[in-house]
């Protein structure tokens, strides 16, 4: 099979890893993959960005795919798998309709309404004044803060928790009037704040099949102690030690497959990867947000742990027959540790050569994120997130020390990393 991978980023070179180790696999091309991606074996780089939907398909169509994986979230959001069926071509992802669950919250939100699936109590608003209106009237306190949330995918910035009244109206004009937030911010989610610990519960489906994931959990914050900005994500451990076999099977039962036949019941058949965040309150498991694909760095920490043949569970998807297969997982722990640029999530510098690489103990592994092959062959840092440095383990524990063991063999100037990935947030 000739299979076209969409995307760019450590995700993508971990499913990059994985794919190209299925006997089903003749040739791996990605689009526009990094330097990782780049240099596995049966795995090349197209030039096409991954929102160049056109493009993509030409491509695809020119080049005998058998089957164009969509990895990321904004070609999900542009309609590639759509654009790719009515090309003839095999897809593996949402369709744009069935995607919207990631790409509009005030759909997640209504569809969990209808469903009474768990989730933060939220009122949606297109109207800036009436949206300050409502926060106002919910009172909003250091105690009980109130979560704004721009409508569409807006890079991990959409979202801001405020704790007075005056702040939620600054941060509404700001989403809904102001220019930062293009279009994701004309509508707007606000809604309860909820306490406790997060967990990214992700699973395969084919719109009717359910196979949950082992469980993960990535830290958000750039700084140790979750301080600092938000980020796409530092680091990543699975399983989570505090999401008990109880919980998985209640999210399972109440969030997973309920959501899945929501979207059948309403016409948009979810086939992919369906990732449910989740916050576990003391009533509960709830959802904070779905994204339609893997996440970042989840997929990293759990990849290595599929002992299946990712391509063969694509296809199965595709085919919406993933009840013929049963994914296995390897029963271990594995932890992922992202070294960042100095300066992401803010600016920082590119270009920057990065040694190290070929001196580290054969049991970590190392997904590429902003890397590229410069001048001369030279691998050097190309974006925020560098490199997903990621190794297994009995425990979360003994992988990570295997991580925190080895990573300061890497080197780029600027680099750094949190040294708290898998510690438990105090409550
Ligand atoms: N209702 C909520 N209560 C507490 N924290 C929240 C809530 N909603 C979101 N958050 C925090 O904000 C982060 C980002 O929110 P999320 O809805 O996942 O948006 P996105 O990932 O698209 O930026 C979450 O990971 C969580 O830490
Ligand atoms: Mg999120």
């Amino acid at each position: 099979m000739r299979v076209l991978l969409v995307g760019g980023g450590g995700r993508e070179h971990a499913m990059a890893w994985k794919l190209t180790q299925s006997p089903l696999l003749k040739k791996l091309y990605c689009a526009p993959g990094n330097a990782g991606t780049g240099l596995t074996p049966l795995s090349e780089n197209v030039p096409i960005a991954a929102t160049d939907i056109d493009a993509l398909v030409a491509w695809a169509k020119d080049n005998a795919i058998d089957l164009v994986a969509v990895a990321s979230d904004d070609p999900l959001a542009l309609g590639l798998v759509d654009a790719c069926q009515a090309a003839g071509l095999r897809a593996f992802g949402p369709a744009k309709a069935a995607a919207e669950i990631e790409w509009s919250k005030v759909f997640a939100k209504g569809l969990m309404r209808k469903y009474n699936i768990p989730t933060a109590a939220y009122e949606t608003f297109t109207d800036c004044a009436a949206a300050a209106v409502y926060a106002k009237a919910q009172n909003p306190s250091p105690e009980r803060p109130l979560v704004i949330k721009a409508d569409g995918l807006a890079l991990g910035k959409g979202v801001v928790i405020v704790r007075d009244a005056a702040e939620a109206e600054a941060v509404l004009r700001d989403m809904m009037e102001g220019g930062s937030f293009a279009g994701a911010g004309r509508r707007v989610v606000i809604e309860e704040y909820l306490r406790g610990r997060e967990v990214t519960a992700m699973c395969f489906t084919d719109g009717g099949t359910v196979f949950p994931m082992p469980p993960a959990r990535d830290h958000k914050r750039a700084y140790d102690n979750d301080e600092g900005p938000n980020t796409g994500g530092m680091g990543a451990i699975t399983p989570v030690p505090d999401y008990t076999p109880e919980l998985a099977a209640r999210c399972a039962e109440e969030i997973m497959r309920p959501a899945v036949n929501a979207m059948r019941a309403e016409g948009r058949l979810f086939k992919g990867i369906l990732y449910c965040e989740l916050m576990l309150t003391a009533d509960g498991p709830k959802v904070i947000e779905f994204n339609a694909r893997f996440g970042d760095p989840e997929a990293q920490a759990l990849l290595p742990l599929l002992e299946s043949d990712l391509l063969e569970i694509m296809l199965a998807v595709e085919a919406g027959r993933l009840d013929t297969i049963t994914p296995q997982w390897e029963d271990a722990a594995c932890a992922c540790v992202v070294a960042a640029s100095g300066g992401y999530p803010g600016d920082y510098r590119k270009e920057l050569p990065i040694t190290g690489l070929d001196a580290l103990p054969k049991d970590i592994l190392v997904f590429h994120a902003g890397t590229i092959a410069g001048a001369s062959g030279r691998l050097v840092t190309n974006g925020g997130r560098v490199l997903a440095v990621c190794a297994k383990g009995d425990t979360p524990g003994k992988a990570l020390g295997r991580v925190y063991g080895a990573i300061d063999r890497i080197h780029f100037e600027g680099m750094f990393y949190r040294r708290d990935i898998g510690a438990l947030k105090p409550l």
